[in-house]
């Protein structure tokens, strides 16, 4: 197309200049908080995660409130264990007995929000891979059952969705057809359908206790350096009945949140995962930039890129400060 010559700076002049030319927005409802929160009572911080805490069972009603008080409609709660629970199956995690089930059900007691709730199981297996290991290999069909069953043991315990992350073939599926024989028809699926084996999920290992002990996640998260895959993962997903699926990472794949949001039927969540927090707040630390301007240019980008759903850590003091 051929444009006039003219003056953009036409639009940036005055602050109502630039007001009136805005056509991204963002609201608190966009966003969803990742919780991680213990079966202890007291908060943990996480030396990696600056401004992070590890939420123990004293503070749960407060940060749930404050959370509510923010505008932010849905949390994605990451139940954290003690370590003695788990075991070479991830087996605590459907336990109704165990410490995942209670926290996840003290959430629920504590608040209204949108409850969505994290299902995977590496936090809960010794090895700390997402599934089922023989030897050197991560078993695909046989971890189904189990995140089917912790996917009942979760809408029991009160998560209006669960979240699996995992990277499992055939896990939506699964995980609908056990919702729904338990008669949990009603439980809704946020897939993290384009999961990437990324080097920026270090963080959240630490804060998470769930740092694969042998190997990586490569056999199973998608590679980076494939794109074609993109779209299978989604359709699949699509096809198995996800309510809503996620991109992640979420600034290096801006051109996959907006790839899949053109394709996508169901919202997209971008997540803006560990690593990306913490580079960000490290630089804040030490006087390089200003957390809150970063945050909002990256918050802004995601949306650009048509994600409906933006899943931050940095969620609550965005929106307390900002709306
Ligand atoms: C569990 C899971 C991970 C993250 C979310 N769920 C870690 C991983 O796959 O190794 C990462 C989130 C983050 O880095 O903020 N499978």
């Amino acid at each position: 197309m051929n444009y006039p010559e003219s003056r953009m700076r036409r639009y940036r002049s005055t602050p109502l200049a630039r007001k009136a030319a805005q056509d991204i927005f963002i609201s608190p409802g966009n966003f969803i908080q990742p919780l991680f929160v213990t079966s202890g009572a007291e908060n943990e911080k996480i030396p990696s995660m600056p401004g992070v805490e590890r939420i123990g069972s004293r503070n749960l009603r407060s940060a749930l409130k404050e959370i509510e008080e923010a505008g932010i409609p849905s949390i994605l709660v990451f139940p954290i264990i003690p370590e003695d629970e788990k075991d070479e199956t991830g087996s605590s995690c459907y336990q109704e007995s165990k410490s995942v089930s209670k926290i996840v059900a003290n959430v629920r007691k504590n608040t209204s929000l949108n409850l969505m709730v994290d299902l995977c199981l590496c936090p809960y297996t010794t090895h700390g891979h997402c599934g089922l290991v023989d030897k050197e290999s991560i078993l695909n069909d046989e971890t189904l059952e189990i995140l089917g069953k912790s996917a009942v043991s979760l809408a029991n315990a009160g998560a209006d969705w669960v979240a699996p992350s995992g990277m499992i073939d055939g896990m939506v599926s699964s995980i609908r057809s056990a919702l729904d024989q338990s008669g949990n028809q009603d439980i809704a699926i946020l897939s993290y359908s384009i999961k990437f084996a990324s080097g920026f999920y270090g963080p959240f290992r630490e804060a998470a206790h769930s740092a694969p002990k042998m190997s990586d996640r490569k056999s199973y998260q998608m590679d980076y350096r494939s794109g074609w895959q993109i779209e299978r993962e989604l359709a699949q997903d699509i096809a198995e009945g996800a309510d809503a699926v996620m991109v992640k990472p979420a600034l290096p794949y801006l051109d996959v949140i907006r790839q899949i949001a053109q394709q996508s039927p169901v919202p997209v969540a971008a997540y803006q995962v560990s690593g990306e927090y913490s580079m960000i707040m490290n630089a804040a630390q030490q006087g390089m930039l200003t957390a809150h301007e970063a945050f909002d240019e990256t918050f802004y980008a995601f949306r650009r890129a048509k994600a409906q759903w933006i899943i931050s850590y940095f969620a609550l003091e965005y929106c307390k400060n900002t709306f």
